[in-house]
């Protein structure tokens, strides 16, 4: 793996499955059943300058689970950049006082710009609609282990990615990681306008797999194995595209569509956050408690996939089994009230 992760254009199918170990390696630890002390000392930079939930905290706590320390910036209101630095000087200062960073920017192509500037890991945490290869990471460790629990095969599986697949940088590094396995069948529907770009389309056919793009989800679905939809990335939209802009409820998945057009099996993941506003008809809240949906599983697996990540980049994955030790605080049997059991 490279140093940095910035894009899954540096991952090979060996160092993700490299990964995907090391992160199972991570589940007790995750799973608050063990503590490890390997980045005693170490300091994380969290660099957010958009908006995030999951990445900015799963990304804190994961680098605390490992025994290190956490410095962050939120917004570009509280850091220098408002008074104008670089990304060069940010990169360098940061760099003199951190082990790895990890940063989120509104602009493709920022992160990577700001890693050539140090020798300090850097991670990808977001570069507008870029990528965002720590979630294809996690997505790909989820479906895994869906796959792993429903007894099916990775290889001719079918994925089925819907939602804005123009802006959504977690679909096009997860297409990307998706296209480094045996060919699979991958089924895109988005609503107009919003399609994946050409160029990543024509990567995944040419590696292989069966790339199919409809207009509706309206449609036959069964044999599909993973639902993952994705949030309209309004954010993203110039002002003509968000003048009279609102999804149909044609693109959104709910129970009646699974019920109905997917099998008995098929999961349903989502990056998040699903945007709640009634008229966003974005994944659907009936599905809640449905073991189906996947999306929480997919939330706790980003823990242990980040702790790989920094292991893997700071060179201590082969010490977690020697430092590892019961944890000694109370620690719920389940953390959600709707979480199904499987
Ligand atoms: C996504 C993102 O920021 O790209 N969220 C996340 O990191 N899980 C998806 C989104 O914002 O819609």
């Amino acid at each position: 793996m490279s140093r940095h992760l910035l894009s899954v254009d540096s991952l090979t199918r060996d160092s993700v499955n490299h990964l995907m170990h090391v992160a199972a390696r991570m589940e007790p630890i995750a799973q608050r059943r063990q503590v490890t002390r390997v980045l005693e000392g170490a300091v994380l930079g969290n660099l957010f300058f958009e908006a995030s939930t999951r990445t900015r905290v799963s990304f804190h706590a994961a680098f605390c689970r490992l025994g290190g320390g956490v410095c962050d910036t939120t917004g570009f209101t509280f850091s220098s950049m408002a008074k104008g630095e670089s990304l060069y000087d940010t990169s360098r200062v940061m760099s003199g006082y951190c082990d790895a960073i990890v940063m989120r920017h509104p602009d493709q192509g920022s992160v990577a710009e700001f890693a050539a500037a140090t020798h300090v890991p850097v991670i990808n945490g977001g570069d507008g609609p870029g990528e965002h290869p720590s979630q294809a990471l996690l997505d790909f460790y989820t479906i895994d282990k869906e796959f792993a629990r429903l007894g099916r095969k990775l290889a001719g599986a079918h994925v089925l990615l819907t939602g804005d697949l123009k802006y959504g940088r977690t679909v096009h590094s997860l297409i990307k990681l998706l296209s480094l396995y045996d060919p699979m069948r991958i089924t895109l529907v988005a609503p107009p306008g919003l399609e994946m770009p050409d160029y990543l389309i024509d990567l995944v056919a040419s590696r292989g797999h069966r790339v199919e793009q409809r207009a509706s989800l309206a449609d036959d679905y069964r044999d599909v194995d993973v639902v993952y939809t994705t949030r309209i990335q309004k954010e993203r939209f110039t002002a003509e595209m968000s003048e009279g802009f609102s999804l149909s409820r044609d693109f959104t998945v709910d129970r009646a569509f699974m019920d109905k057009r997917c099998g008995r099996d098929t999961i349903v993941m989502h990056p998040l956050p699903r945007d709640s506003r009634a008229d966003a008809n974005d994944l659907d809240v009936d599905l809640n408690g449905d073991p189906r949906l996947a999306i929480f599983r997919q939330t706790d697996n980003g823990i242990p996939v980040r702790m790989a990540i920094f292991a893997t980049l700071l060179q201590v994955d082969e010490l977690i089994e020697k430092d590892l030790r019961p944890v000694r605080w109370f620690v719920p049997e389940r953390v959600g009230v709707d979480d199904a059991a499987l």
